[in-house]
C-alpha cells in the first residue's frame, strides 16, 4: 500500500530539465490521488506549451512503476502567474504599448545580411504610404541606423523623455544619436544592454505610431531576448540571404522568435539576385532559392526578394536611402511593395 508521501518522495527524483529542480520542490505536482496501485496527478507546468512535458511525464511514470505502481495517469495544466512568480519564472514585465499600433522586430541569424538596410527603407516606404512610423535601433553595441538615415541630429529631451529625431518623416531613436561624434566603442554587458533598450523604448516620446520597427543586432543576443521578452511585440520579421549558410542561421533565429512566442510575419530574402542594368541578365550572386526553401520549411510567407543594387549600398555612404534617392528604381519598388504587403497584413 503506497501513501501520498511515498509517491511524492519518488517523484522528487523527477527534475524539470530547464529549471533543474525537482517537480515536487517546484510545486508542480497537484491533485495527487493514490488508490491502491493507481496514481493520478496533474503536472502543473510553467507553460502549457512546454516541449519537455511528455519526457517529464514519461520519467515520472517510469519511476513510479519501479516502486510498484501499475497505472499512472498524468494530466497537464499551467501555473497561475502567482505560482510562476513564486518559483522565479514570472517572466520579465512586458512594457506598455502606449499609442503604438504595431511593433515589429527585424532580425537575422547572420550579420551583414541587410537588416538595417531593410529597416531604413521599409520605414520610409511605410511613411510614403501614409503611415506614422518610428524606428528603434536595438543594436546598441553597433548602432547603424543614424548612418543609414544619413543624419547627425541630436535628440532633445528632459529628465523624463527623449524627443526622437525625425528624418524622411520617420521618428528615430538610437544609442548612435545619443553618443554621436564620439565613435567610441560601447563595451557593455548583457544587463546594461537590456536596460539601455528598455530605456530607449520607454523614455522616447513616440506619440501615435502605426508602426514601430526595431532593428536587432545579428543572431540571438541579449538585445534580441530583451526585445522579445519585454517589449510588446506584435510580429517578428526574419531577413536572410539566399545562400544556405545564411538560411540555416536564419532558421535557427526564426525558431528563437517562436520560443519567445513572437509570431513571425514572414521572411525577407535580401541580395537575392543582381540584374545587370545594361543587358537585363539576372545573376544569382549569393545562390538561389534559400528564402523560398526556408519559407516552405517554416510554413511562413516569403514577403520579398530584394535585388542587389549599388543604389541600395550607397545608403549609409552619405547618400539617402534608395527609396528617397531613386524612388523609381527596381530596388525601391521592391521596398514599396514590401511596405504595402506589411500594411495589408
Ligand atoms: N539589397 C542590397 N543591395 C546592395 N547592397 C546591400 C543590399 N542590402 C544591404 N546591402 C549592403 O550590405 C551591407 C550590410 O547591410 P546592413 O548593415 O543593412 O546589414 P545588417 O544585417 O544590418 O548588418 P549587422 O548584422 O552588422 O547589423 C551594407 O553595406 C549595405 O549597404
Ligand atoms: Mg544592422
Amino acid at each position: 500500500m503506497h501513501t501520498k508521501e511515498d509517491i511524492l518522495k519518488a517523484l522528487e527524483q523527477v527534475q524539470d530539465p530547464e529549471i533543474h529542480k525537482s517537480i515536487v520542490e517546484l510545486g508542480m505536482v497537484k491533485n495527487l490521488e493514490v488508490i491502491e496501485d493507481k496514481v493520478t496527478f496533474t503536472l502543473n507546468l510553467t507553460t502549457i506549451k512546454c516541449t519537455l512535458k511528455q519526457s517529464m511525464a514519461k520519467n515520472a511514470e517510469e519511476i513510479l512503476k519501479k516502486i510498484g505502481i501499475k497505472s499512472v495517469v498524468i494530466n497537464f495544466a499551467e501555473m497561475t502567474q502567482k505560482e510562476k512568480e513564486a518559483i522565479g519564472m514570472g517572466g520579465p514585465h512586458v512594457l506598455p504599448k502606449g499609442e503604438i499600433k504595431n511593433i515589429i522586430a527585424i532580425g537575422s541569424g547572420k550579420g551583414g545580411v541587410g537588416k538595417s538596410t531593410v529597416v531604413t527603407n521599409l520605414a520610409i516606404a511605410l511613411v510614403k504610404q501614409g503611415q506614422k512610423v518610428g524606428v528603434l535601433d536595438a543594436d546598441v553595441l553597433g548602432p547603424n541606423i543614424p548612418v543609414m538615415f544619413n543624419t547627425n541630429q541630436h535628440p532633445v529631451g528632459d529628465d523624463k523623455y527623449i524627443i526622437p529625431i525625425e528624418k524622411y518623416g520617420v521618428k528615430i531613436i538610437s544609442i548612435g544619436v545619443l553618443t554621436q561624434g564620439t565613435n567610441e566603442p560601447i563595451v557593455w554587458r548583457g544587463p546594461m544592454i537590456s536596460n539601455a533598450i528598455q530605456q530607449l523604448y520607454t523614455m522616447t516620446k513616440w506619440g501615435e505610431l502605426d508602426f514601430l520597427l526595431i532593428d536587432l543586432p545579428p543572431g540571438t543576443s541579449d538585445a534580441m531576448l530583451t526585445v522579445g521578452q519585454s517589449l510588446p511585440l506584435n510580429y517578428g520579421l526574419v531577413v536572410t540571404m539566399p545562400a544556405k549558410v545564411s538560411t540555416d542561421d536564419a532558421t535557427r533565429f526564426y525558431k528563437t522568435f517562436e520560443k519567445l512566442e513572437v509570431p513571425v510575419m514572414g521572411i525577407i530574402e535580401n541580395m537575392s539576385f543582381f540584374k545587370a542594368p545594361d543587358t537585363g541578365t539576372v545573376y544569382p550572386i549569393f545562390g538561389e532559392g534559400g528564402g523560398t526553401i526556408m519559407a516552405k520549411n517554416m510554413n511562413a510567407p516569403l514577403l520579398a526578394q530584394i535585388p542587389i543594387d549599388q543604389k541600395v549600398s550607397s545608403c549609409g555612404n552619405e547618400q539617402a536611402p534608395v527609396v528617397i534617392a531613386d524612388p523609381t528604381s527596381f530596388a525601391a519598388e521592391h521596398f514599396m511593395k514590401l511596405a504595402k504587403e506589411i500594411i495589408q497584413k
